[in-house]
Order: C-alpha cells, then sequence, then structure tokens
C-alpha cells in the first residue's frame, strides 16, 4: 500500500507521461526516484492507468539492472569488476567495500543507507580502479579511499566529491 503523498507524487508522474509513446522507461526511472525503488503497487498503479500489462512492466524492470524491485540504499554503491579495474586491485576494493559497509553484492543495508551492486564497466577505465555512489565518479581507488568516503557518506549524510 503506498502512502498518500507518495501516491499522489505518482499520479503526477504517470499524467506527465501519459500521452506520450514509449515512455515507460523514464516514468519507471522517476517512480523509482520517489521510492527509491519500485514497489508492486507503484507497478500495479502504472499498468492500471496506463492499461499496460503487469507482465510487461515486469520484463522492463527485470530487463534493466538500473531498477530495483526491493528497497534500495539512499547511497546506492557500484563497484566495476571489469578487467581494466581488475588488474589494478578492483577485486580488493570490492572485498574492502564489503566489510566496511557490512553486506555483499545485490545487498543493501537494513538501516537502508547503502546498496552495493558490481558492473563489468563503469566506462571510466582510464580512473581504474572505479567506483560510483549514486552518480559521482570515485577513481583510483585504494583501501583506505574507500573506508574515508564510505565514512564520510555514513557519518555527514552529505555526498561527497572526490578532490
Ligand atoms: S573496467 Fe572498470 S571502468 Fe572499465
Amino acid at each position: 500500500m503506498l502512502e498518500q503523498k507518495q501516491s499522489e507524487q505518482l499520479s503526477i508522474i504517470i499524467d506527465k507521461y501519459r500521452k506520450q509513446k514509449g515512455a515507460l522507461i523514464p516514468l519507471l526511472q522517476e517512480a523509482q526516484r520517489i521510492f527509491n525503488y519500485l514497489p508492486i503497487d507503484a507497478l500495479s498503479m502504472i499498468g492500471k492507468e496506463l492499461k499496460i500489462s503487469l507482465s510487461k512492466i515486469y520484463g522492463v524492470v527485470t530487463f534493466y539492472s538500473a531498477f530495483h524491485l526491493t528497497p534500495h540504499g539512499k547511497y546506492s554503491i557500484t563497484a566495476c569488476r571489469g578487467t581494466g579495474c581488475q588488474v589494478k586491485g578492483g577485486k580488493k576494493i570490492l572485498q574492502v567495500l564489503k566489510e566496511t559497509i557490512g553486506i555483499n553484492e545485490g545487498e543493501t543495508t537494513n538501516d537502508l543507507m547503502f546498496s552495493l551492486d558490481t558492473v563489468s564497466c563503469l566506462g571510466a577505465c582510464a580512473l581504474a580502479p572505479v567506483i560510483v555512489i549514486n552518480k559521482d565518479y570515485f577513481g583510483k581507488m585504494t583501501a583506505e579511499k574507500v573506508k574515508t568516503i564510505v565514512g564520510q557518506y555514513r557519518s555527514t549524510d552529505i555526498p561527497v566529491c572526490e578532490p
């Protein structure tokens, strides 16, 4: 069951895209920003309002890794497991991330502060090893930098930028 405020926000987004063909993905992206994931009730409401079957919506949501069907952390951390990063210590960076945050890949902390995922390349190989927190890139990572950056997000709850 969606909270009334969230339901109202979702209605506004649905209305915004109601008459646009092929707008399901941007609609889902905006919907996910409301909830930090895509709850089933939100998908049902989108389907009902736009007359799109739930199975079609599920197909889109499960196809793209950027969509989440379970609660996701406020700070979504993505570590690169691509070859370019692995040869520069990416495996160690991922391990330190897991230890520092206390979760494994694909998991979210109980306080919903952090989620941890991996991808095959973040498109910034020259900065290897790389992690991304929400939309902020952090390159040439070391174990110490991981601990410092995560600690800053945790303690200030304000996104930090790399110097
Ligand atoms: S391999 Fe890591 S950013 Fe490309």
